[in-house]
């Protein structure tokens, strides 16, 4: 719980819930945000956990990363159908979305999403719309540049993006930047804050503690993955330290037993604004942390 004397730009759960059940409802909604899930570890901990969450906090949707989802890389038929009946509704992509070769055909029969800046002509779409208790919700899923696949311009796409949906009255927009670089992350927050009503950062696998409401846009550099969370970025430790002793590459592979985390960021939108923020770790061994995003 926030101290300081700025307090009262903070909206506590208490407050926030209050807030939430009046008769404003119908202009709000909560929504939730989980990062990279990184195999099948990933997929058990939404399994387990996510239709109670959703429950717990009154969730009215949930968007979610699949690039890792099967095996570590990409999505299959099989995983997508899980994950939309472990209570997901947008799945959003990165620099492994094509991966696996059934990720084509799901871009006609799931709600699936690509990072946006990919140059025109690829499959699929980066943007979509939702109705939620009455109101447009715009999810935009980006790629970075930094180490990244070649694409367009992310910042010029982002701006191109979220005036277009101003123009057709769209007022709630998230972002999920998929980038590897904390700076390229924080840029695309001092472009489009006040403009757009969250941007999480995806890609890197692990959290960052930065969760903030600022300018009324929600924002958090990387939310990290859920998955493993005792090896290296959600995968066994024998071939990236293999890599980094040796400079020998080798297929990364998801370890058969692991401790697992599941991370996942809730907000609350209203007309366009983030004005309630929090971030829960559920741990595979019944432990819940819950950080509040603080408010400038
Ligand atoms: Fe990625």
């Amino acid at each position: 719980m926030m101290t300081s004397s700025k307090q009262h730009f903070f909206i506590s759960e208490t407050q926030s819930q209050k807030c939430y059940n009046n008769e404003t409802k119908r202009k709000q909604m909560r929504i939730a945000f989980i990062g990279d899930i990184v195999g099948s570890p990933g997929r058990k901990m939404i399994e387990d956990h996510l239709k109670k969450i959703r429950q717990e906090y009154d969730i009215d949707f949930v968007i979610a990363n699949y690039e890792n989802a099967s095996h570590g890389f990409g999505l299959t038929v099989k995983n997508a159908n899980e994950l939309v009946s472990f209570g997901i509704d947008v799945m959003s992509g990165g620099n492994h979305t094509w991966d696996k070769k059934d990720i084509l055909p799901l871009f006609d029969t799931h709600e699936l999403l690509r990072p946006h800046n990919y140059p025109q002509g690829v499959p699929g779409t980066g943007c979509k719309v939702y109705e939620i208790n009455g109101e447009k919700l715009a999810v935009l899923n980006l790629m970075g540049h930094y180490s990244m696949p070649f694409t367009d311009n992310a910042f010029r796409c982002a701006i191109e993006s979220v005036t277009k949906l101003h123009k057709e009255g769209v007022k709630n927009i998230f972002i999920d930047f998929h980038a590897e670089a904390t700076s390229e992350k924080r840029a695309l927050m001092m472009l489009l804050q006040g403009k757009v009503s969250a941007i999480v950062g995806t890609h890197t696998h692990v959290g960052t503690d930065d969760l903030q409401i600022s300018e009324a846009t929600g924002y958090l550099s990387d939310i990290g993955l859920t998955g493993c969370r005792d090896n290296v970025i959600g995968m066994d430790q024998k071939v990236p330290l293999k890599q980094f002793l040796t400079g020998m590459k080798g297929h990364f592979e998801i370890p058969k037993k692991c401790k697992r985390i599941l991370q996942i960021v809730v907000f609350d939108f209203e007309e366009g604004a983030c004005i309630n923020g929090f971030k829960l770790k559920y741990f595979d061994d019944a432990r819940v942390i819950k950080t509040e995003a603080w408010m400038d």
